[in-house]
């Protein structure tokens, strides 16, 4: 019988990373997550294996930090593995401005130790989480894999910095294949409403925010600018269904097999752009809850438009995202309404 393939997700207990592994223990990997816990809960590596049924077998969990370079030897001492999908990072842009050595820090030395590891065992094949937040303030939309990057913040410049070192890796040892995948805007949940998105403390980001609002945690959503040159004077983004994201991993991994992949960069998005009072909407339609709106003054650092051009990933990975913004709301509302306070709700006194 053959064996199935082994892959390592780090990262793997975290939003796109639960929603990734259980694609990819669906289609017949073995999958070995690790992760540090720091943004994210085990109750969801648990609910992936659920998920998955008696797929959930194929599925080892390791508490570990990246920077623990003995600790992550060990795992790939134990299990030869065919590719590694490396989400693991810090993602808070406010954050990163306060405390940028905290983001260099565990993003880049992250990274850095995970890929010298992979080297010593003999593990070139890398897919890594990138973002559209690489494009900056794009000059024109869709964003086509081809602009010029820019990095308006340290975690933005965390992702081109690592981006840089793929290349790098890649132009000095060409055994490596690497794809890197700029996500859009990841929204949404699991259809079951098993697994979503339960960042910790205020979130940064529309929909998780929208989400709080709608379950009685927070009293209104501020709209961070009601002035840009746009359909109703709000941002505008490329959301896209978490499931749709994962499918994209599963897609970029298949790639890694072809013969000659090099390095490569691919967007993933749906094309579409949609307001933030356009997202409320449709979140309200689906939820039948008013979200109370504050209008004010521009984020610092946003963009006005950003949306994806998909022809190179729906070209060359094969793969196209299928839902659009009502089944996003639907499931990340499906996700809320079953856990209000994401996986660990908070202990009664
Ligand atoms: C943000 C980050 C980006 C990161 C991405 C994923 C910034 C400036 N950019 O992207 O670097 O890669 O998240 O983590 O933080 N909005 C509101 N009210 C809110 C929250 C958001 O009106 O409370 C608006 C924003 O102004 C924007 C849209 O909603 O127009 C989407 O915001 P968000 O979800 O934070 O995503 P990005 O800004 O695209």
């Amino acid at each position: 019988m053959l064996m199935a393939k082994s892959i390592l997700v780090t990262g793997g207990a975290g939003y796109i990373g639960s929603h990734t592994v259980l694609q990819l223990l669906l289609g017949g990997y073995r999958t070995v997550i690790v992760d540090n816990l720091d943004n994210s809960s085990e109750i969801a590596v648990r609910r992936v294996k659920e998920l998955a049924g008696d797929l959930g077998k194929n599925l080892s969990f390791h508490k570990l930090d990246l920077r623990d370079k003995r600790a992550l030897e060990k795992v790939f001492a134990s299990t030869p593995f065919e590719a590694v999908i490396h989400f693991a990072g810090l993602k808070a842009v406010g954050e990163s401005v306060q405390k940028p050595l905290l983001y260099y820090d565990n993003n880049l030395v992250g990274t850095i130790t995970l890929l010298e590891v992979m080297a010593a065992h003999g593990c070139k094949k890398l897919v890594f989480s990138s973002s559209a937040t690489v494009y900056g303030w794009p000059k024109e939309v869709p964003c086509t894999e081809e602009f010029p990057l820019s990095a308006a913040n340290p975690y933005g410049r965390t992702k081109l910095f690592i981006e840089e070192i793929c290349r790098d890796i890649y132009s000095s040892d060409s055994e490596w294949k690497i794809i890197l995948l700029r996500y859009f805007n990841p929204v949404g949940a699991h259809p079951s409403g098993y697994i979503g998105e339960d960042p910790r403390g205020i979130p940064n980001n529309l929909m998780p925010f929208v989400q709080q609002v709608a379950v009685g945690r927070r009293p209104a959503l501020t709209v961070f600018g009601t002035d840009y040159s746009t359909k109703d004077g709000t941002g505008v983004r490329d959301y896209i269904h978490v499931v749709d994201l994962a499918d994209g991993h599963i897609a970029a991994l298949r790639k890694l097999d072809a013969a000659g992949i090099g390095c490569e960069v691919y967007n993933l998005g749906t094309g579409k752009g949609t307001s933030v009072l356009e997202m409320v909407a449709a979140f309200e339609k689906a939820s039948g809850k008013k979200i109370p709106l504050v209008m004010s003054a521009r984020r610092p650092g946003d963009a006005e438009i950003v949306y994806a051009s998909t022809h190179k990933a729906e070209k060359e990975l094969n793969w196209k995202a299928k839902y659009g913004i009502d089944e996003m709301c639907r499931d990340q509302w499906n996700w809320a309404s079953k856990n209000p306070y994401g996986y660990e709700p908070p202990k009664s006194n």
